[in-house]
């Protein structure tokens, strides 16, 4: 696709009130491009992205302006350049060639329904911006746990819409999911006790100075993903604290040198905070024996968490 000459803009409230009530014509870019794509993704995708790498150095050299534009475009001429400078160097993720295993071909489906959420544009902070999308997020984190915990249909009867509990939390990614876990983990180990208020409000030292340990740590095999480094350095706990177990074969941690791991860190005063689990290592995919660490958890009093992302 070749650049067409840019044509001078106006910025109305005429073109304001403009873009918010008037479809894009038919025979725009944008038009076209969303025909194409709701038509024929595959090929859009095959004909709009480069077949030929362009060297990074180049691709950088398209994005150097460093100076917000003060001049208005119209959004086809922005589309065409988008065409030409993001699109057509974009990694093909969906082509028979290209092997990923975190990120793929998307069902067809997943278009048209993107498209209506974005449409929609709900936001699930609050049940006055989101109505229906709250109880359809519930509803799915009670699937999820009754995945996971499987417990009888009064319990989710009880707890599932409840707006004072939640039975878990979307996360934007991995080690957002990570991080929260180790927080939620971490305020439930230095929970409010007699005179303590809790971790929460009084901080890590005096948690471990009422709790009586000399310090916290987390178990994970040296598969364990970086994002949990960053989850301790966050919470106070210590990126040296976040100990790496060996793995023993086919990439799965030793779970008996984890347990003979623990107990010289508690002969040092040093409490496991919690032992991750990774269901999917990042590099080989390998899942750690899951029911054996949940076994030595429940032996440590410590939180089991999986890293399933
Ligand atoms: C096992 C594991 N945990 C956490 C993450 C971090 O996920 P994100 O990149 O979504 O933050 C990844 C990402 O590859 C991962 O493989």
């Amino acid at each position: 696709m070749t650049l067409k000459r840019p044509r001078q803009a106006t910025a109305s409230t005429a073109s304001l009130m403009r873009i918010f009530t008037v479809p894009e014509d038919a025979t725009s870019t944008l038009s076209i491009i969303e025909r194409k794509l709701s038509e024929d993704l595959a090929g859009f995708l095959g004909e709009s992205i480069a077949v030929q790498e362009k060297p990074l150095p180049e691709i950088e050299a398209d994005f150097s302006a460093f100076e917000i534009p003060e001049t208005p475009r119209f959004v086809s001429d922005y589309t065409d350049e988008i065409m030409h400078n993001l699109v057509a160097h974009s990694v093909h993720t969906a082509s028979p060639s290209f092997i990923g295993h975190m990120t793929s071909a998307l069902p067809y489906f997943v278009l048209p329904l993107s498209k209506m959420m974005v449409g929609l544009n709900q936001n699930l902070v609050k049940i006055e911006t989101s109505k229906a999308f709250t109880p359809l997020e519930r509803q799915v984190l009670g699937m999820m746990h009754h995945l996971v915990y499987a417990q009888q249909a009064d319990f989710y009867q009880n707890w599932m819409h409840s707006a004072n509990h939640s039975l878990g939390a979307f996360c934007s990614g991995g080690t957002v999911a990570n991080i929260t876990a180790l927080w939620i983990a971490r305020n439930q180990l230095f929970k409010a006790d007699g005179e303590f208020k809790g971790i929460t409000r009084e901080g890590l030292h005096r948690a471990l100075r009422h709790y009586g340990y000399d310090d916290i740590a987390i178990l994970v095999s040296e598969r364990g993903h970086y994002s949990l480094a960053k989850a301790a350095d966050l919470l106070g706990i210590g990126r040296d604290n976040i100990i790496s177990i060996p793995t023993k074969g086919n990439n799965k941690v030793d779970v008996e040198h984890m347990r003979q791991v623990a107990l010289s860190l508690a002969a040092n005063n040093v409490k496991v905070m919690a032992i991750v689990g990774v269901a999917g290592t990042t590099e080989t995919g390998n899942v750690d024996p899951l029911a054996e660490l949940a076994a030595l958890a429940a032996e440590l009093h410590c939180h089991f968490h999986v890293d399933a992302a």
